[in-house]
C-alpha cells in the first residue's frame, strides 16, 4: 500500500515536451491547496526536467520505471499508484502521450498507471500547432474525450518555436482548476 494521502490524492504525469517545466507549478500550487501528490514522468520527460526538482516539490519520490526497485508495497508501484490516485493529471501532454493512450498503450511508467487506474484524468496538452492540428492527433484527442478524460487547453499563444499558434499549454490556474474540480467530483 502507497502510505499516506488522505482525501485529496494526486498523481501528475510529465512528459517530454518544452512545457514540462510547467509541471513544478501545478504541483507547487496543488500542494499548497492541501493535495498529496506523486509523480510520474516519461523517460523523454527527463530530457526536460530533472526527477530531483520533482521530487524535492512533491515530497516523494518519482516514479520514471515499472522496474524501478523501492517502490512502496509488493514492487508493483504501478498498480498501486493507479488504484492510489483518485485523479491524474498531465502536464504537459505530449502529441506522443496522447496517441498512446488513445491506443491503450502501457509501454512506460506514465501509460502503465494510467491504463492501471479507474480515476479521471486531466490532460493538459502542449505542442506545435501542426503536431495539434494533424489528423492523428485531432482523432487521438477525440477518442480520449470520447472515453471521458478532460482535456484543458491548449490555448492560441506563443509557441517554443517563436511562432504564434494554438498548442501553447493552458495557464497553470485552468490546470489546477480543472484538477481539483475533477477531485471534488471523485
Ligand atoms: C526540443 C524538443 C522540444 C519538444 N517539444 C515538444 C512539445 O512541446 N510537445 C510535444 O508533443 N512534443 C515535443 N517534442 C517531441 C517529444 O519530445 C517526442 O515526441 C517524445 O517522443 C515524447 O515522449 P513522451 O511522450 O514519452 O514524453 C519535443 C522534442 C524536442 C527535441
Amino acid at each position: 500500500m502507497i502510505a499516506g494521502g488522505g482525501e485529496r490524492r494526486i498523481a501528475v504525469h510529465v512528459c517530454g515536451s518544452v512545457a514540462a517545466y510547467k509541471a513544478c507549478e501545478v504541483i507547487t500550487t496543488l500542494r499548497k491547496a492541501g493535495c498529496e501528490l506523486r509523480v510520474v514522468m516519461t523517460v523523454n520527460a527527463q530530457r526536460f526536467i530533472g526527477a530531483t526538482s520533482l521530487q524535492a516539490l512533491s515530497g516523494h519520490p518519482v516514479l520514471t520505471d515499472v522496474w524501478q526497485e523501492g517502490t512502496e508495497g509488493h514492487g508493483m508501484g504501478h498498480i498501486e499508484l493507479g488504484a492510489w490516485a483518485q485523479v491524474h493529471v498531465a502536464v504537459a501532454a505530449s502529441a506522443n502521450l496522447i496517441a498512446r493512450l488513445a491506443h491503450g498503450f502501457a509501454d512506460d511508467a506514465v501509460t502503465t498507471v494510467l491504463l492501471a487506474s479507474r480515476a479521471p484524468l486531466v490532460l493538459a496538452p502542449a505542442m506545435e500547432t501542426a503536431m495539434w492540428e494533424h489528423p492523428a492527433t485531432r482523432a487521438n484527442v477525440d477518442a480520449l474525450r470520447a472515453r471521458g478524460v478532460h482535456v484543458v487547453g491548449p490555448v492560441i499563444g506563443r509557441l517554443a518555436s517563436g511562432a504564434t499558434g494554438e498548442g501553447r499549454m493552458a495557464d497553470v490556474s485552468a490546470v489546477v482548476e480543472e484538477t481539483l474540480a475533477r477531485l471534488g467530483a471523485a
